[in-house]
């Protein structure tokens, strides 16, 4: 297959590009800054990007967005996780309405938080309602509907937290983990759904390659814990233990107005990419971290 990648610089797309390219497929990235590699092509989502830049494309992958915990959220950084999402999202999904021939699918990041900022304990499916409160939540209805103009069938791939050794929400996790210093987060009875990076990248595989895929697809494994669990299983993998517990009130004062949004209780589960015959390969979080993270 010819798979092009916009996003592919991150922790998923690295690993996504990477896999694809063992297995002998020709992956395309679009970089925002000047091409230097021959399998890139510079592309400038704010602008009107070439939709020949797909061509010859079976697949497009939009992966980009400013990271949610790279900076504190002030109305000036909202703006940028905002417009970091719908921007590459409209750009590729009118690109594909242009190109000729158009690629067959579009692959398009989203996330959980479609379904708000705290549903409690309910279990949470694609067809569940989206949440109507919260900036994360509206941003991500917007980032979804961003790219209706597609002409071709679009996934959305609601990923929930994605485990891995390099990246991801586990970056600030682990350095205090290992050090014993890990602490549980919020109550302790907020659900967490996740998945491996090495599940992402299979499930997004998956649905690259599934003929019917369409619509949402929630990327979390069946096993979402509550955040107690969480940092207790993190701990005990690491060989340390989780001696303090940060309140939720402590949380908001260091985070701001951050900590619900990224926080709250989500139990999240796979029930179309399960029908569409996908199977985790680490479908509970000790499998997961045990995979994911190096000793040390
Ligand atoms: N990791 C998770 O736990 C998780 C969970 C839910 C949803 N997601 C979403 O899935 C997508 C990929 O996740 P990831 O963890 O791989 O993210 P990541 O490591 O933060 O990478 C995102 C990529 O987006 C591009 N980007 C960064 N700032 C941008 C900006 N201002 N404008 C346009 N593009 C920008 C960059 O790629 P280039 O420099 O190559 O353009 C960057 O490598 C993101 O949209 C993320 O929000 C991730």
């Amino acid at each position: 297959m010819r798979i092009v990648i916009a996003g592919s610089s991150g922790l998923i797309g690295t690993a996504l590009r990477r896999s694809w390219a063992a297995d002998g497929h020709t992956v395309i990235r679009l970089v925002r800054r000047n091409a230097a590699a021959p399998d890139e092509r510079f592309w400038d989502p704010t602008g009107s990007p070439d939709p020949g830049l797909l061509s010859g494309a079976d697949v497009v992958v939009n992966l980009a967005g400013a990271g949610l915990g790279a900076r504190r959220w002030t109305r000036a950084y909202r703006e940028v996780l905002r417009h970091s999402r719908i921007g590459p999202a409209r750009a590729l999904a009118e690109m594909t309405a242009r190109a000729d021939p158009p690629p067959r699918i579009m692959l398009a990041a989203s996330g959980m938080r479609y379904y708000g900022v705290d549903r409690g304990d309910r279990e949470l499916t694609e067809s569940d309602d989206p949440g109507r409160s919260g900036f994360l939540p509206a941003i991500t209805r917007e980032w979804e509907a961003a790219t209706d103009p597609a002409a071709i069938p679009v996934c959305h791939l609601r990923m929930g937290l994605v485990l891995a050794q390099d990246g991801g929400v586990l970056t600030q996790l682990l350095p205090l983990f290992r050090r014993g210093l890990g602490a549980r987060l919020g109550t302790g009875r907020e659900f967490w759904s996740y998945t491996g990076l090495t599940d992402a990248v299979r499930a997004i595989r998956h649905l690259a390659e599934l003929p019917s895929a369409q619509g949402p697809y929630n990327i979390t494994t069946p096993d979402p814990v509550r955040s107690a669990e969480f940092t207790r299983t993190l701990a005990e993998v690491l060989g340390r233990r989780a001696l303090l517990r940060v309140p939720t009130w402590a949380l908001r004062l260091s985070l701001g107005d951050v900590a619900p949004e990224v926080l709250g209780s989500l139990r999240v589960l796979p029930t179309r990419l399960t029908e569409a015959g996908f199977g985790f390969t680490q479908p509970h979080l000790h499998q997961v971290l045990r995979h994911e993270l190096r000793p040390g």
